[in-house]
């Protein structure tokens, strides 16, 4: 363990984590490392969350505020949530406690774009950022760090935080050394110079994270490994859905709009995106390369198998046998992957300018193309936005995926208008599910209706969207995006009067 921290300075801060914990206080604001389960600290969380329930039964109301790279695991935000010691929690989060908690008015959430964090944070909009507590795998002799399986706002965290805590996991492999990109160039405008990456490859930074000595408060030795979650396996639904990206994709290369090698991938979260990576690896496309947010166990497997020759992210979102693999031979990687902290990885300018090709799970689509990728029935957050709204509206094409059928084939995916927008129609290029493609290019809000109902709707539901829209027709206020106002969101409300969109 002596070997990760290699600075003597810091090796004398070494504490255990109850001791580190005390060192933040109530109403602190706290930026976490972590992201999609991956670089998160694994200690001080815990023993924070230990301090809260202790100060609550004492009657002392405890919370901090908690920032972090993305969504976590149990051992940060869960236990952070469980004991009400949260106040706002800010950016993506996906954790079932945290879910819980907010959904029940008990604890606040703002949902933001990914790319935007680290500007906000320097705008100060959300305060003064107090405590730092970032999980680095190693700290070399100079006092330099050396990030671990996440990149996310760490670097910002450590620029702007009054004390930092560092969580030094030797559980890490020592091989991410040299893997991460970190570029210190972004300021706030104006005259802000451009962010010089014209390929996936690019490195345009360092590959350690820099902190003042002095501002470290304490060291927290640990060996525990990331918690992430489980993909389910491909199934007949999702293979459907890749079927029809893949024809997509071979298709745009046809008429001659793709290159061959097609353009830098980005693949979002959830198991259908994962489905779509898999796909992939069947597919007749090589020489690939992927500008993305996070690695996940699909696209591993398409740098395993040679189909993808390198991919840019900030994390890695890995299932433990994928994990397990990744570590075994993690030196392997290190041409194929960089990780950047998450402005550079969903940076717009850089987005635009590569053409990334933009894949993301949705929650439901309406029949004009617009896009909600984060409530339930309008009201209940599931997730976030994540870094969906950073590909979205700057790749070079943005697909949205989806199964038809959601809660067993009660709920429609495909609805007469969406309870939240994410995505607007005019963000939204391709809505694919398991019966087919809508390709919305080019096409008037008519024309999309017609296409998404007859390409992308379950046939259950079909009849009665064609119905809507027949009416709408008839009766709407102006005839460019048709509605009924009064019904348009009337199969939300009768899933939640009666369990499922079916008309009676
Ligand atoms: N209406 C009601 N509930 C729905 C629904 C709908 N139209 N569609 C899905 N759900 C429910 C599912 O039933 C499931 O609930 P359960 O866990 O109680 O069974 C839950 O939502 C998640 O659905 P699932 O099919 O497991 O989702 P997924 O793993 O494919 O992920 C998103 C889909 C939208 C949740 C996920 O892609 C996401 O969070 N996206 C937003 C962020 C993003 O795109 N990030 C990537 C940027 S790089």
């Amino acid at each position: 363990m002596a070997r990760r921290v290699r600075n003597r300075q810091l090796a004398a801060k070494i504490v255990d984590a109850e001791e580190a914990a005390g060192l933040i206080g109530t109403g602190d604001n706290v930026g976490m490392s972590g992201f999609t389960g991956a670089g998160y600290p694994k200690e001080v969380p815990g023993a924070l969350a230990k301090r809260v329930a202790a100060a609550h039964a004492e009657g002392r109301p405890m919370k901090v505020g908690l920032w972090t790279g993305a969504s976590t695991a149990p051992e940060l935000d869960g236990a952070l949530a469980e004991v009400e010691g949260i106040d706002l929690r800010l950016p993506y989060q996906s954790d079932p406690v945290t879910r819980e908690k907010i959904n029940s008015g008990r604890m606040d959430y703002t949902d933001i774009h990914l790319s935007h964090v680290a500007q906000r944070v320097w705008q100060g909009v959300f305060g003064d950022l107090d405590v730092a507590v970032v999980e680095v795998s190693g700290i070399t002799e100079d006092g330099r760090l050396i990030p671990s399986s996440s990149v996310g706002n760490n670097k910002t965290w450590l620029e702007r935080a009054d004390r930092v805590i560092l969580e030094v996991n030797s559980w890490q492999s020592e091989h991410l050394e040299g893997m991460h990109d970190i570029y210190y160039g972004t300021a706030l405008p104006p005259r802000r110079e451009p962010i010089p990456i014209t390929h996936p490859a690019d490195r345009i930074g360092v590959p350690h994270l820099e902190c003042p000595a002095d501002k470290v408060i304490a060291v927290v030795e640990t060996e525990s490994p990331d918690r992430n979650t489980v993909f389910t396996p491909p199934d007949e639904t999702s293979g459907r859905i890749a079927g029809h990206v893949l024809d997509f994709l071979d298709l745009e290369v046809r008429s001659g709009r793709l290159p061959r090698n097609l353009l830098p991938l980005q693949s979002g979260v959830g198991n259908v995106a994962n489905a779509v990576l898999a796909g992939l690896q069947a597919g007749p496309f090589d020489g690939l390369t992927a500008y993305t947010e996070v690695i996940q166990d699909g696209m591993l497997q398409l740098i395993e198998s040679g189909k993808l020759r390198m991919a840019s992210a900030t994390a890695f979102s890995l299932s433990p046998a994928a994990v397990d693999r990744f570590n075994r031979d993690a030196a392997a990687y290190r041409d194929k992957i960089v990780l950047r902290p998450q402005e550079i990885s969903n940076h717009p300018e850089v987005v635009r300018r590569l053409g990334c090709l933009a894949m993301n799970g949705i929650v439901e689509a309406d029949i004009y193309g617009n896009i909600n990728s984060t409530h339930l029935m309008g009201s209940r957050i599931q997730n976030g936005i994540g870094g969906s709204g950073d590909f979205a509206r700057n790749a070079y094409v943005s697909i949205f995926v989806t199964p038809s059928v959601a809660k067993g084939g009660a709920v429609s995916s495909i609805v007469p208008m969406v309870s939240h927008v994410d995505h607007t129609e005019h963000d939204v290029d391709v809505i694919v599910t398991e019966q087919g493609l809508a390709d919305l290019r080019g096409l008037s809000p008519r024309r999309r209706a017609e296409l998404i109902i007859e390409r992308c709707a379950h046939p259950d539901f079909r009849p009665a969207l064609r119905d809507y829209h027949d009416r709408a027709m008839e009766s709407s206020f102006g005839r460019h995006t048709p509605h009924l106002l009064g019904e348009a969101l009337s199969w939300h409300q009768r899933y939640l009067d009666e369990g499922t969109m079916r008309p009676a």
